[in-house]
């Protein structure tokens, strides 16, 4: 990737450049109430980057204290070595001397509209029996539990229960196929699956447990399957000797269970993540730190309050699911929503209904989901109370202005702030991200590194950036929550992450995020997307992620990815696949709306960024966790034939259509 600062300038001129001050009375209550004292916390960080995160371990309930906070065998790190600690305990037990005992942990709503609720003390009641359920399968600590699983409030009690005994929980979404769930629990393998006969999703009831007997006809390590009873009406096979009711077990076992004192970098849990091959990383977490940079985050990110009712959307089955239904909140005492089924059932209102009849007040959510909604229209959340909210956030892609000012204005009833979050499943928690009562925001950038993060925007000789130079996002010193390895691979784990910023005699080596970005004038950092979703036109560097933002500006378009294919003239030509809003106006001919986009394009950002190409679909392809699937965009764009793992496509139709598209 070249660093010409060509596309840099084309960027910073197509922003929203309207910046949101944290409203005054937001900040009077917040945890960090001004800049000021937010950049007294980085000076802080900077001038003992190891004693800072040490601080912020010791709000956590150590068994017995770390004796090393940090020790670095190039690029291996460890957090608090020789240190005690729990995670189950900490999310739960730390609770019950006090009065949160008797608090909401979990509301949890099931897409049909049940609701149950649970509180510390019933949580960790149950997680306690269900942790003496796994001891009595023989699982011990340092086994791997694989968990197969929709939302409901057992797979948070899985989860919880694993830690509690110090096995390393291997969550599979339980979206994916059965050959995802297999290649999964061989590679770490696992010698338990926990599941659910189905799950309620679009107001069908789909079931999961013939997944797992596929899966496992072709697994040897696993001798256990716990089932949750979802539905009492859904027929399923058991596998006598092999399968069990998780009602029945835990029947059969008492509620005492103390937590085991683990090591500080005790395995808490591995989660699979794609790569740029096909083959998935297992992404390897540990315990202490992981903790405390949750734990921290939660509380200073969200702002997050006794009084406050959090409702993430997340699935479980990925990283915010970990980080940011479980372990982060539940440690801060925080009352979590749990919904089970898609936002949009049984109408496009479902989640603002929620929101204002449970009175949530800080809502996280992902761009994709937000566009979506956008898609349907302000009407259906106008219809609704959403007066409780008094925070949003997002995460898992850059957001493009326009989502963001409609967030903020429709959802946010113009007073929430907005926290865009930055960070990845191997980052484990957020990195970079606002303060809401202390740092201003800008519609499309997650602002600045928390303190105690040094993350970076270099060039690929590791120097860093101009303002407004687009380079490569790194971060400079290791962190708490770090993955600490690629599960089995050391070797992958050395080769993605720290190769292409290695050590020099000045500095260790650089993390490596994948992400290109750049820094504007106040350091605020601009995601453009993966580096292989950045695209070199004619010398000039684009981010698709940014030709995108400009599309959707446009008024007729829904949801916009652009790719690159490549052109013999130019190195790479820009192909857009967009879909077109429900009131579009479809009586002008395609060919006039495509020349009206391209150059909307060249307006928002410049003729260089006109893409080549515009085609039209009925929808863009997407992994269940939302995100489109560029490969195989690249790969039509090219007009190749589409090769590789595609087992994450929501809705293989979307692509036949598009290959169909292409054939005409
Ligand atoms: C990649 C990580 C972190 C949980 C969900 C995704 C992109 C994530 C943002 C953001 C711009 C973002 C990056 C990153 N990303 N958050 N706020 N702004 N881009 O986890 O699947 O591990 O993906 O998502 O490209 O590298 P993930």
């Amino acid at each position: 990737m070249s660093t010409s600062p060509a596309s840099d300038q084309i960027s910073s001129m197509m922003h929203e450049t309207r910046v949101f001050s944290p409203p005054p009375e937001f900040s009077a209550g917040a945890h960090v109430k001004s800049l000021a004292e937010l950049q007294s916390l980085r000076t802080q960080a900077e001038s003992n980057i190891v004693g800072f995160w040490e601080d912020r371990a010791r709000d956590l309930s150590w068994f017995k204290q770390w004796d090393t906070a940090f020790q670095w065998k190039n690029p291996f790190a460890k957090w608090f070595a020789g240190g005690k600690i729990n995670a189950s305990y900490n999310c739960l037990d730390r609770h019950l001397g006090s009065w949160r005992r008797n608090k909401a942990a979990l509301i949890w709503e099931g897409e049909p509209g049940e609701l149950r609720t649970l509180t510390y003390q019933t949580l960790h009641y149950q997680v306690c029996q269900f942790a003496n359920v796994l001891k009595s399968l023989n699982v011990h600590k340092g086994d791997v539990v694989g968990i197969y699983m929709g939302m409901v409030p057992e797979a948070v009690i899985a989860m919880l229960a694993c830690s509690r005994i110090g096995a390393t929980h291997n969550v599979v979404f339980g979206g994916f196929s059965a050959e995802a769930l297999r290649d999964r629990m061989n590679d770490s393998k696992a010698v338990c699956v926990i599941t659910q006969d189905g799950v309620y999703r679009r107001g069908a009831f789909v079931p999961l447990k013939p997944a797992v007997d596929q899966a496992l006809s072709q697994v040897e390590t696993v001798k256990h399957v716990v089932v949750f009873q979802r539905n009492p009406d859904a027929e399923i096979s058991m596998t006598i000797g092999r399968d069990h009711w998780w009602h029945q077990r835990t029947a059969a076992v008492d509620g005492n269970c103390p937590a085991e004192e683990l090591d500080s970098e005790h395995p808490l849990f591995i989660l699979y993540t794609s790569g740029s091959t096909g083959k998935p990383k297992g992404i390897y977490h540990t315990t202490g730190g992981y903790l405390t940079q949750a734990a921290y985050t939660t509380k200073v990110v969200f702002d997050m309050r006794d009084d406050d009712l959090y409702f993430c959307s997340a699935d479980i089955g990925w990283i915010t699911g970990h980080s940011y239904v479980t372990y982060g909140p539940l440690m801060n005492g925080t009352t979590v929503l749990m919904y089970e089924g898609v936002p949009n059932y049984p109408a496009p209102d479902r989640f603002w209904d929620m929101i204002e009849r449970h009175r949530v007040t800080i809502l996280y959510t992902a761009p994709t989901a937000i566009r979506s909604f956008m898609k349907a229209g302000e009407s259906h959340a106008l219809k609704h109370d959403l007066s409780s909210l008094r925070l949003l956030g997002t995460v898992g892609e850059p957001i493009n202005p326009e989502a963001w000012i409609w967030y903020h204005t429709y959802i946010g009833n113009s007073k929430c702030p907005i926290v865009d979050t930055w960070w990845q499943t191997e980052t484990g928690a957020i990195m970079v991200s606002p303060f809401p009562g202390a740092t201003p925001t800008k519609p499309g950038t997650a602002t600045l590194p928390l303190p105690g993060i040094m993350a970076d925007v270099v060039r690929k000789d590791g120097t860093p950036c101009e303002a407004n130079e687009g380079g490569y996002l790194v971060v400079k010193h290791p962190w708490p929550s770090m993955l600490r390895t690629v599960f089995g691979d050391d070797e992958r784990y050395i080769k993605t992450y720290w190769s292409d910023f290695p050590e020099t005699p000045e500095h260790i080596g650089y993390y490596f995020t994948g992400d290109g970005a750049r820094k504007d004038e106040d350091g605020f950092i601009w995601i453009m997307g993966r580096v292989d979703d950045v695209v070199n036109v004619s010398g000039h560097r684009l981010g698709t992620a940014e030709v995108e933002s400009a599309l959707v500006s446009h008024p007729s378009v829904a949801e916009a990815a652009v790719v690159a294919r490549p052109d013999e003239l130019k190195g790479s030509a820009l192909v857009a696949f967009v879909t077109l809003k429900t009131n579009a106006d479809t009586t002008m001919p395609m060919n006039e709306l495509k020349e009206q986009l391209r150059n909307h394009v060249a307006k928002e950002i410049g003729a260089i960024a006109k893409p080549d190409d515009v085609r039209f679909t009925e929808a863009l392809p997407k992994t269940r966790s939302g995100k489109i699937m560029r490969r195989l965009l690249r790969e039509i764009a090219s007009g190749n034939a589409v090769t590789g793992d595609t087992t994450t496509l929501e809705d293989f139709s979307v692509l036949e259509n598009l290959r169909t598209a292409d054939d005409e």
